[in-house]
């Protein structure tokens, strides 16, 4: 488990908080989306739940090591790996295949291991074909996959996407989060995923709302979805199928007020058409 109590956090020299008062707890195996508008702190709070950054008031705990115990530092890097934005800080090896191999090697662990890791999870984010490739030749959605492969290869517990599929088009960021999701069926991984794009935050089993370094609204996506003022407020949009059913809803559909992928709300107007 992961848990954030009551954090605060200030970068250097500013004296208005990235994030204040922050309470969260991240389940083994859970499917948690974080979002928020550019600037509300979704980065910093990623880069504190691993230990990069350190609490200015509160305590971050990764499956009960505190990220501010300097000798936790490895131990919860292993656990809870980030893959970022910006791959090109993430990548340092020569080839691609060795820049996967540095994380398990940095573990110590044996060599039929190593390589055994970095095939799967090279083939698990398909650039196997890449792997003699220098890496800063790579596009940007290719050095995403690659830095993904390589917190993969770690086989951390928690794996924390911020924006880290945001190189790729539509088909391949879902291509991506697929796979990580069979891998969280697979191996009970916990996904946190950061992103801006409510379609991609109402996948999720639970969702936190975050503006201006506080969270304002949290809990299941149907739930969280009903709060379209709120949202606007903080700058966000409800997706296109939730805002769908609601316009359906106040035309006099019996809709539920639960669908919020275009699957299910495909689902919901069939019950209905063929209850008639
Ligand atoms: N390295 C930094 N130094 C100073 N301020 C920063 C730094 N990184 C982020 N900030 C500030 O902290 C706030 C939260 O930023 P961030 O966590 O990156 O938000 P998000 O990821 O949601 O866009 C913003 O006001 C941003 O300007
Ligand atoms: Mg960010």
């Amino acid at each position: 488990m992961i848990e954030v109590q009551d954090v605060t956090f200030a970068y250097p020299g500013n004296s208005v908080p990235a994030l204040a008062g922050i309470n969260l707890c991240v389940e083994p195996g859970e499917f948690l989306a974080i979002t928020g508008r550019n600037g509300s702190g979704k980065s910093t709070l990623a880069r504190l739940l691993n230990g990069l950054l350190r609490p200015k008031a509160g305590r971050v705990l990764v499956d009960g090591l505190d990220t501010a115990d300097e000798a936790s530092l490895v131990d919860i890097r292993r656990r809870a790996g980030i893959v970022f934005q910006d791959p090109d800080n993430q990548l340092v090896a020569a080839t691609v295949e060795d820049d996967v191999a540095f994380g398990p090697e940095n573990l110590g662990l044996p060599p039929a291991v190593i390589r055994q890791r970095v095939a799967a999870s090279l083939a698990m984010v398909e650039i196997e074909a890449l792997k003699d490739r220098p890496p800063h030749l790579l596009s940007g959605g290719q050095k995403q996959r690659l830095a993904l492969a390589g917190i993969l290869a770690m086989e951390p517990q928690y794996l924390i996407l911020d924006e880290a599929t945001a190189m790729l088009d539509p088909v391949a960021r879902e291509e991506i989060l697929g796979r990580v999701l069979e891998l969280r069926r697979a191996r009970g991984l916990a996904v946190i995923l950061i992103t801006h794009l409510m379609e991609e935050a109402v996948l999720a089993e639970r969702m936190l709302v975050l503006s201006a370094g506080r969270v304002v609204l949290a809990g299941p996506p149907p739930a969280v979805m009903l709060q379209g003022e709120r949202l606007a407020a903080v700058g966000l949009k409800v997706p296109v199928t939730v805002a769908l059913g609601h316009i359906l809803r106040r035309a006099g559909l019996q809709l539920p007020a639960g669908p919020v992928t275009a699957e299910e709300l495909a689902e919901a107007l069939w019950k209905l058409v063929s209850q008639k």
